[in-house]
């Protein structure tokens, strides 16, 4: 059985996603979520869930290294096989990322490799696209551009926003997420195309 531990900042609403699918003859379970900030939404949700939660508030760390000396902490305490990123809005350095080569995945708002960053949905408008989606990939120290494991894809329709788009595209990150890490945590590395 494989061990997740999931990394929010916000609402988690994937990370929802992921804890309600891991059950049954799922290959993995969940065993911690944290957060870089104390009052994230998702805290709650997956304690209530019954998953050990914890907080590192990246605020209260004078440094990038500082912070991540603090949530490698609880991280190495329970030995998760797998981390998965979800709506994880801080950038790793290239030694936290390396301690989990190969183990650690993120879901993007994008179709990678076009816009890695912020602020996809508007960026995608304002090119002109008729698609837009998620993906998710795993993390390499290069920002958005790990290998990629699963995409899907949504038109952009006349009129969209970035806040309309953004929600279309949501609706299938929580279809994508549960599917790749169902793939990933079994060994298998195909992506997954929704
Ligand atoms: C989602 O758009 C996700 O792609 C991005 O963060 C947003 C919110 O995620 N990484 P969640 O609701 O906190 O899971």
């Amino acid at each position: 059985m494989k061990r997740v531990a999931i990394l929010i900042s916000g609402g988690g609403s994937n990370m929802v996603r992921l804890l309600d699918s891991m059950d049954g003859d799922h290959p993995a379970r969940a065993v911690l979520v944290g957060s870089n900030d104390p009052a994230a939404g998702g805290l709650a949700k997956a304690a209530g869930r019954g998953i050990a939660t914890f907080a590192i508030d990246h605020r209260a760390h004078a440094s990038r290294a500082a912070f991540e000396a603090a949530l490698l902490e609880p991280l190495l305490e329970v030995q998760p096989d797998i981390i998965c990123l979800a709506g994880f809005m801080r950038i790793l350095t290239p030694d936290f990322v390396r301690r989990f080569d190969g183990r650690m995945l993120n879901i993007h708002p994008s179709l990678l490799p076009k816009y890695p960053g912020l602020h996809t949905h508007a960026r995608a408008i304002e090119a002109g696209d008729t698609q837009a989606g998620a993906t998710v990939h795993e993390v390499t120290a290069d920002l958005d551009a790990g290998p990629i494991l699963g995409q899907a894809r949504v038109p952009v329709l006349v009129g969209d926003t970035a806040d309309t788009l953004a929600a279309r595209v949501l609706v299938q990150e929580h279809r994508l997420y549960p599917a790749v890490l169902r793939r990933f945590a079994a060994g298998d590395r195909t992506p997954v195309i929704l």
